[in-house]
């Protein structure tokens, strides 16, 4: 089914390592460029047909549009139209979340996930992706679609770390994890269009380990 090519197996192996031992990982080139290249012309189609939606944050039933917090704009995957690219990049995913339950034993079960389009001058201000409204979410996945990004094009994925700030430039093929209890985080505004699929691979309901 390889359309894409995929990326070695070793790459999941040290996310898994890197989880384990300090709650994130960046991987440069999960991606291939190819993949990267269709994943990004989907996300322009969708945001030049205006078939993407202001993003909204706050608790469950009462989510706010406050672009001055997060200002970007979404369409979750299962929503879009079917695509080979699409299916690829959820059998990454798919690999990447057997890779993490065979090592750590997170007994993850399932996978959502959205593109982003952050336009110039947006940003997302420090949040956790684990809060009371969707306390399944156990690690986040970024990844980015942003072919040639350079230094000065701002953007970055900022981890507030307990040993401090560590900042991730969004250069396509990327790919950054964490763990979504913990990891407090902000998007900091790009100079130029910043587009990304964003997902959390959420734990059983019944899953007594993570709490
Ligand atoms: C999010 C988020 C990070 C990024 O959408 O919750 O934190 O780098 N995204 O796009
Ligand atoms: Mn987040």
């Amino acid at each position: 089914m390889a359309e894409f090519p995929v990326p070695p197996s070793t790459c999941f192996e040290r996310v898994a390592d890197d989880l384990a031992s300090c709650g994130w990982s960046v991987q440069q080139d999960a991606l291939s460029s190819e993949l990267v290249d269709s994943l990004a012309a989907q996300c322009k189609r969708l945001w030049q047909a205006d078939d993407l939606t202001p993003a909204a944050v706050g608790p469950l039933g009462e989510e706010l549009v406050i672009p001055s917090i997060r200002g970007d704009y979404t369409r979750w995957l299962d929503d879009c139209p079917p695509c080979i690219a699409n299916d690829q990049f959820l059998a990454l995913m798919e690999a990447l979340r057997v890779a993490l339950n065979r090592s750590l034993f997170l007994g993850l079960d399932s996978f959502e996930t959205h593109y982003a389009l952050y336009p110039p001058g947006a940003g997302y201000r420090k949040h956790l992706d684990r809060f009371k409204g969707n306390p399944l979410r156990t690690v986040s996945v970024v990844a980015y679609l942003n072919q040639h990004w350079r230094p000065g094009d701002g953007g970055e994925l900022r981890l507030h770390l307990p040993q401090g700030q560590r900042d991730i430039a969004p250069r396509g093929g990327s790919l950054a994890v964490f763990m979504s209890d913990r990891t407090v985080h902000e998007v900091l505004a790009a100079h130029r269009e910043r587009a990304s699929l964003v997902g959390w691979f959420r734990r059983r309901p019944d899953n007594p380990l993570l709490c």
